[in-house]
């Protein structure tokens, strides 16, 4: 069975994104467990606005080609205004180039969703609408998402997620990537 590719997109261009470090975890958990992986993170995401039909500019083309080869996702995106930031919306709305593909959009990928805010509601409302967009994208959020309030300053130190509880989510969520691909690789084996 080939080795699933899952790859991370989102966090923000802040340095030191809490979003894109939760995603990186998710990642380091996929990695430890076999699976090759890479992160587009906040300033990878930094595209054009998507413009249907326009040629697409080449940072955006390495976007959409891993889009293209990837195995399971992790999205992630802080709350902005109750909802998903415009950078991530932006980046995802680069999905539509591969509206004709043969593998539609995120069709049958698993999609691991990751929100935080600087409270529950942005959180929470804001991994809802990631999970919605997954399901537009024909993808399948994993049944565990993360929601993180980032006012609580004791989930990171130093660079690093240290709270054992979200942790625990992210190895959790790597696994169910991890599985969801590898059910997908033997369905079309
Ligand atoms: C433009 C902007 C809008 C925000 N809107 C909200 C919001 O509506 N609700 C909320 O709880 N936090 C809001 N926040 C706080 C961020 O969601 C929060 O700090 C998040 O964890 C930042 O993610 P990052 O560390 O990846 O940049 C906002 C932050 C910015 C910069």
């Amino acid at each position: 069975m080939a080795t699933p590719y899952v790859l991370g997109i989102g966090g923000s261009t802040r340095l030191g994104s809490s979003t894109e470090l939760v995603v990186r975890g998710v990642l380091a958990h996929a990695s430890d467990s076999g699976c090759q992986t890479e992160m587009f993170a906040g300033p990878d995401l930094v595209l054009a606005p998507y413009e249907p039909g326009r040629e697409l500019d080449p940072a955006a083309a390495k976007l959409v080609a891993a889009f293209r080869r990837a195995d399971a996702i992790v999205i992630g995106s802080p709350g902005y205004h109750g909802s998903i930031s415009g950078l991530v919306k932006n980046a995802l709305d680069y999905t539509e180039a591969l509206r004709t593909d043969e593998r539609v959009y995120f069709d049958g990928l698993a999609v691991g969703c990751v929100a935080t805010a600087f409270g529950w509601q942005g959180a929470v409302n804001t991994l809802s609408t990631l999970r919605q967009i997954t399901h537009a994208l024909r993808g399948w959020p994993t049944p565990l998402g993360i929601a993180l309030n980032t006012s609580d300053k004791s989930l990171f130190e130093g660079g690093q997620v240290v709270d054992a509880a979200v942790l625990e989510s992210m190895s959790m969520m790597a696994d169910q990537l991890k599985t969801f691909a590898q059910r997908r690789q033997l369905q079309q084996a």
